[in-house]
C-alpha cells in the first residue's frame, strides 16, 4: 500500500511510502484522498500526522507523470480536502519537502520539520510554476518576499529559516513523528492557511525591484516570470481566482517545450553515470594530492577540502607552493563568507602542502593540474608511479590531451583516468570524467563516486582531441570565426546567442578568459601537430596587435571603463580578412547567426556521438548545458534538434 493509516490512541498516523523520493503520484493522491474519508468517518480519531517513509518527506509531484495526461484525483482536489477536514491535520517533514510536498504540508494546518529538513518550491526549475495552492498559500504563511524568491528563484530553505519565517511551527529534537503525535494529543486547532489575510508587500518597492531582476535574469525562461505574475495574483486576488489561474499556467507550462527541455536534462543528469562499470566496488577515497598550485589545481584543492577530504598540494617551488596555499586560503575564505563553509579552521586544517613528492605515499588519488603538454604530463605520471601506493588512482585534469597515452607511461596503466574540472573548479557544476582504454572497472566506479562526493554532475567522455564538450566548443568557435567572415560583426552575433538566452555571447565570452590563452594554445597545438582552429586568422591578428580582451582593454571590443563598445580597429581587420579570403562583402542576417551556430553544434555532437565519444546524446546535452553555458531551458543542442 502506498498510504497506510495507523491509529495510536486517538491520532492517525497517515504514512506515504512510494520510493525513492515518495514523489506524489496517483496512488498516492488517491491513497490520501482514502485516507481523508477514513479519519473523517472514523470518532475515535481526533488529530491526524502525515508523515513519510524512507528518506524523504514527498519531494513534488511525479515528474515522470507529466508527459501524460493528468489522472484524478489532483493534487489541488487532495489538498482542499485535508484543508477542509474537520479534524487538524499535522505535516511531519523530514528530508525534502518540495514542490508538490511542500503544497501538500501548507494545506496541512499544522507543520512540524526535523532540524535537517529543507522546504521549496522548485517548479520553476522544471519549466513550471506551483500547480496545487503554492503561489496562494506561501505568501499567506512566510510573505510575499521571502515567497518571492522561493517561487520564483526556486531556492529551498532551510527548517531553521522556514521556522523563523512561520512556514513551519516547530522544529522536532528527537522522533519526529512521536513529537508529531504529542502535539496532535495535546490538541490544536483547525487553521488552514487559505483562511489567513495575505500578508502582501511589506516594502513593494524592494519587492519589485528583486522581481524585475528576476525577470532580467531569467533570459528567455518563461516560467519565471509565470511564476512571478502568479505569485502577484496570490497577493491581490481572491484565493480561489488566484488558485484556479495558477492551476490554468501550471498546465500550460506543462507541455511547453521548456518544460519538456527542462525534464530531459533534470532525467538526463541522474542517468549520466549509469555506465555498467560503476557497479564495481569503488576504491576508498579519503586522502588526495593535487599536483600544480595554479588557478585550477588551486580550485580543485579547495573543492576537495570544502567537500571534507584531506588535501596535500605539490609544488615545485616554495614560492609557487605559498602562491598556490595563499589561493586555496583566498577561495576557502571567500567560500566561508558566501555561507558555503561552516567551519573554516577545521577545513583548512585538512590542507598540506609540500615541495616534495615523498608528501604523497599515502594519498588515494592525486589529481595532476600542470601544464597542458604531453611530455609535462608524462613525466608528472612517471614521477607519481615512483612515489604513490600502487592502488592510488591517478587522474590527469587535461582538457584535450590523449588520456591513454598519458596513461601508458605508468608501470599499471590502469590506475589512469581523466578528471577534466571546469573553472572555478569550486563553482562549476560539470566534471568530465575520461576514460581512457586501459582504466580499470573499479576506478571508473571511484571517479563516479567521487563525482557526486565533489557535488558535480559527472559524465563519462571517451578519449579524443578535446573531450565531449571541447570538440563541440571548437567547430562552434570556428562557425562563428565564418560567420565573421560572412558578413556579420560580433556585435552581431554576441547579440543573438545572449538573445537565445547564453550567458554571452562568444566573443563576449573570449574577451573575458582572454584572448591571448586561447592564442596560446593554438600555437602548441600547430606545434604538437594537432589540428588548428579552422584557417581564419582574425583573431591571431588581434592577438599580434596585444589586443588580449578586457585585461588590455582591448579585444574583440574597444572598453572603456569596462564597457565594451565595437571596435574600429577589428572591423578594419575583419574585412580584410574577409577580402584576403576572396568574400565580397554582404549583409548577414542576424536570423541566420544561431541557425550556423547551433547546425556547427549538432554536426560535431553528431561526429562525437558515432564515434562513441559520449554513450548517448542526452550525455552531450548535459555536458553543454553545465559546462559551457548552453541554456538549460533549451534541453541542450540535440534536444533543441530532436
Ligand atoms: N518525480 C519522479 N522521480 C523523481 C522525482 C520526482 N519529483 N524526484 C526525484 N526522482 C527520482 C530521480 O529521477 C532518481 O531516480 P533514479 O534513481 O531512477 O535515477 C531518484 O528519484 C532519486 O533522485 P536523486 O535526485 O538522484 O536523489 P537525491 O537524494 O540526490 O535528491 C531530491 C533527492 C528530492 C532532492 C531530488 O531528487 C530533487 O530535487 N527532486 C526534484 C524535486 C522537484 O523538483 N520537485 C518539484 C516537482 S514539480
Amino acid at each position: 500500500m502506498t498510504v497506510t493509516v495507523q491509529t495510536l490512541g486517538r491520532v492517525a498516523i497517515v504514512t506515504i511510502d512510494n520510493p525513492p523520493v515518495n514523489a506524489a503520484s496517483q496512488a498516492v493522491r488517491a491513497g490520501l484522498v482514502d485516507a481523508v474519508a477514513q479519519t473523517e468517518a472514523d470518532a475515535t480519531i481526533d488529530a491526524v500526522v502525515l508523515t513519510c517513509a524512507g528518506r524523504t518527506f514527498v519531494a513534488g509531484a511525479d515528474v515522470r507523470e507529466f508527459d501524460l495526461p493528468p489522472v484524478a484525483p489532483h493534487l489541488p482536489d487532495v489538498i482542499a480536502a485535508i484543508e477542509a477536514a474537520s479534524k487538524p491535520w499535522i505535516a511531519a517533514l523530514h528530508g525534502s519537502a518540495l514542490g508538490g510536498g511542500l503544497e501538500l504540508a501548507m494545506g496541512c494546518h499544522h507543520r512540524i520539520a526535523e532540524a535537517s529538513a529543507r522546504m521549496g518550491l522548485p517548479e520553476v526549475t522544471l519549466g513550471l510554476v506551483p500547480g496545487a495552492g503554492g503561489t496562494v498559500r506561501l505568501p499567506r504563511l512566510v510573505g510575499a518576499e521571502l515567497a518571492l524568491t522561493m517561487i520564483a528563484g526556486g531556492k529551498p530553505i532551510s527548517a531553521q529559516e522556514a521556522l523563523d519565517a512561520g512556514l513551519i511551527d516547530a522544529i522536532a529534537q528527537g522522533d519526529l513523528v512521536q513529537k508529531a503525535c504529542d502535539l496532535a494529543a495535546a490538541g490544536v486547532d483547525l487553521r488552514p492557511t487559505l483562511v489567513k489575510l495575505v500578508i502582501g508587500k511589506s516594502d513593494a518597492t524592494r519587492f519589485d525591484r528583486i522581481a524585475s531582476d528576476m525577470r532580467r535574469k531569467a533570459r528567455g525562461q518563461v516560467s519565471v516570470p509565470a511564476a512571478i505574475d502568479a505569485l502577484e495574483r496570490g497577493l491581490t486576488l481572491p484565493a480561489t481566482e488566484a488558485l484556479a489561474a495558477e492551476r490554468a499556467t501550471f498546465l500550460s507550462l506543462k507541455t511547453s517545450e521548456q518544460a519538456r527541455a527542462l525534464r530531459h536534462i533534470f532525467f538526463a543528469e541522474r542517468a549520466a553515470l549509469s555506465d555498467p562499470r560503476t557497479k564495481a566496488t569503488p576504491r576508498p577515497i579519503a586522502r588526495i594530492g593535487v599536483i600544480g598550485g595554479g588557478t585550477m589545481g588551486a580550485g580543485i584543492a579547495s573543492l576537495c577540502l570544502m567537500r571534507g577530504l584531506t588535501v596535500t598540494l605539490i609544488e615545485r617551488d616554495a614560492s609557487s607552493l605559498d602562491a598556490g596555499s595563499a589561493r586555496v586560503r583566498s577561495t576557502l575564505e571567500s567560500s566561508a563568507k558566501r555561507g558555503l563553509l561552516v567551519d573554516l579552521d577545521a577545513t583548512f586544517a585538512r590542507f598540506d602542502a609540500a615541495t616534495d613528492d615523498s608528501a604523497l605515499a599515502d594519498v588515494d588519488l592525486v589529481i595532476e593540474a600542470v601544464f597542458e603538454e604531453m611530455e609535462v604530463k608524462k613525466q608528472v605520471f612517471r614521477r607519481l608511479d615512483a612515489v604513490t601506493r600502487p592502488d592510488a588512482i591517478l587522474a590527469t585534469n587535461t582538457s584535450y590531451l590523449d588520456v591513454t597515452e598519458i596513461a601508458a607511461g605508468l608501470r599499471d596503466p590502469s590506475r589512469a583516468i581523466g578528471l577534466h574540472f571546469f573553472s572555478p573548479a569550486h563553482i562549476m557544476k560539470l566534471l568530465e570524467i575520461v576514460l581512457p582504454a586501459s582504466v580499470a572497472d573499479d576506478v571508473v566506479a571511484t571517479a563516479a563516486r567521487l563525482s557526486k562526493t565533489l557535488g558535480k554532475i559527472g559524465v563519462f567522455s571517451g578519449v579524443c582531441d578535446g573531450f565531449i564538450g571541447n570538440r563541440i566548443m571548437s567547430a562552434y568557435r570556428t562557425e562563428a570565426d565564418r560567420l565573421l567572415i560572412d558578413g556579420a560583426s560580433p556585435e552581431q552575433v554576441d547579440a543573438a546567442m545572449r538573445d537565445y538566452g547564453f550567458p554571452m555571447g562568444v566573443f563576449e565570452m573570449q574577451d573575458l578568459a582572454g584572448l591571448d590563452i586561447a592564442w596560446a594554445m593554438r600555437k602548441r597545438r600547430l606545434a604538437q601537430g594537432l589540428s588548428g582552429e579552422g584557417d581564419i586568422r582574425i583573431a591571431d591578428r588581434l592577438c599580434e596587435q596585444g589586443r588580449f580582451g578586457r585585461k588590455t582593454d582591448a579585444g574583440w571590443y574597444d572598453f572603456t571603463d569596462g564597457k565594451a563598445t565595437p571596435s574600429d580597429a577589428v572591423t578594419a581587420i575583419i574585412v580584410e580578412e574577409r577580402q584576403a579570403m576572396g568574400v565580397a562583402d554582404a549583409v548577414f542576417e542576424t536570423k541566420d547567426v544561431m541557425t550556423r551556430i547551433l547546425g556547427a553544434m549538432v554536426q560535431e555532437a553528431e561526429a562525437v556521438l558515432a564515434e562513441g565519444i559520449a554513450s548517448s546524446a542526452a550525455d552531450i546535452d548535459v555536458v553543454m548545458v553545465n559546462g559551457y553555458g548552453f541554456p538549460r531551458w533549451k534541453g541542450g543542442p540535440l534536444f533543441t534538434v530532436r
